[in-house]
């Protein structure tokens, strides 16, 4: 079943049209499909009928798709899959309500799920949105606070990014019938390649390719954000830290300057590569955890995609 043509079916031609072209403007986006494969891939896993994992898999696409938009606002993000996103296009209420209504959306779609597995999907789901709000107060909390640990950051990244790739997978399971044992080690399978798939994001936003990252880069720079290419100059520079916690330490409108620089100090560190062993540590932890379940094709999709998103450039 191709994921983006059945997004696709779903009809945004409703007015207020203020409220749905910027959904339909999001969703006709691209973007990778990560956590709708993902809940496919599990239901295949154990044999279940995909027309009845396909409901929850679009739930978390639009799910995803719609923390996106709020998420840009709060980032002061400006490019999103190589397009202005939505509060630059439109404004920030827009962002918020249309947002909204795709949270909305998302529970519609949730309610097809067969019957008798709802309750338990949306249990999962529901502490998966909340975990997901708790990751990016996190965050932003974050932001103004001047030390952060690497045990905090991955706490953090966790409930932000891996809690949803890891429920994705639960909920596709689930839906198959896979039994508790399995549904919780799809969930940890999740859970590790969600930590080395946010870490590669951040190392992305410092050295990526804006014409294939589709963001612009040097976001988290300019927002002051700990991320793991921060953590790891922090640890290294130790006593020297001063200039790096100075720029950090500020706001600003114009960030040229700030990110040249900041950049400058991560390379002189060479910090870089120290990142990436981390993204491939927990891609070998996820993988790992692949050999504990039925060998199939749906278990090797799993294995080329955990390697697609650890070197991904996009
Ligand atoms: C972006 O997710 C948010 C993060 C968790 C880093 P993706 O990188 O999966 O975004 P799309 O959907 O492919 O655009
Ligand atoms: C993604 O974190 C987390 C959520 C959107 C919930 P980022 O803020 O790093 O994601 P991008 O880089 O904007 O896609
Ligand atoms: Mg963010
Ligand atoms: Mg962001
Ligand atoms: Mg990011």
């Amino acid at each position: 079943m191709d994921i983006n043509s059945e997004i696709a079916k779903l009809n945004w031609k409703r007015e207020p049209y203020g409220l749905y072209e910027p959904i339909e403007y999001t969703l006709a986006a691209g973007g990778k499909r990560v956590r709708p494969q993902l809940a496919m891939i599990a239901c295949q896993m154990f044999g279940g009928n995909e027309e009845e994992a396909l409901p929850a898999a679009l739930a978390l696409e639009v799910f995803h798709n719609f923390t996106l938009l709020h998420d840009d606002v709060m980032d002061k993000a400006d490019m999103r899959r190589g397009r202005p996103t939505v509060h630059v296009k439109w404004n920030e209420n827009t962002a918020i309500l249309s947002g909204d209504q795709m949270l909305i959306e998302a529970y519609k779609l949730l309610s097809d799920v067969p019957s008798d597995k709802l309750p338990k999907v949306l249990r999962l789901f529901n502490k998966m949105a909340t975990e997901i709000c708790e990751g990016q107060q996190y965050d932003v909390d974050f932001e103004s606070m001047e030390h952060v640990t690497k045990d905090e950051y991955l706490m953090m990244i966790r409930l932000k990014t891996s809690v949803l790739l890891a429920t994705a997978l639960q909920i596709g399971a689930y839906i198959a019938d896979a039994d508790e044992q399995a549904q919780e080690a799809l969930y940890q399978f999740g859970i590790a390649i969600g930590l080395a798939f946010q870490i590669q994001d951040d190392i992305l936003d410092v050295w990526g390719d804006p014409k294939t990252f589709g963001k612009a880069v040097g976001g988290d720079i300019s927002c002051n954000k700990k991320t793991f290419v921060y953590l790891e100059a922090m640890r290294r520079l130790g006593d020297e830290a001063k200039n790096l916690e100075q720029w950090y330490s500020q706001v600003l409108e114009d960030n040229t300057e700030k990110i040249a620089a900041v950049k400058a100090i991560f390379e002189q560190l060479g910090v870089r590569e120290a990142c990436e062993n981390v993204v491939e540590d927990y891609t070998q932890k996820a993988l790992a955890i692949l050999d504990t379940l039925p060998q199939n094709v749906a278990t090797d999709q799993l294995r080329h995609l955990a390697h697609k998103l650890h070197t991904r450039k996009d």
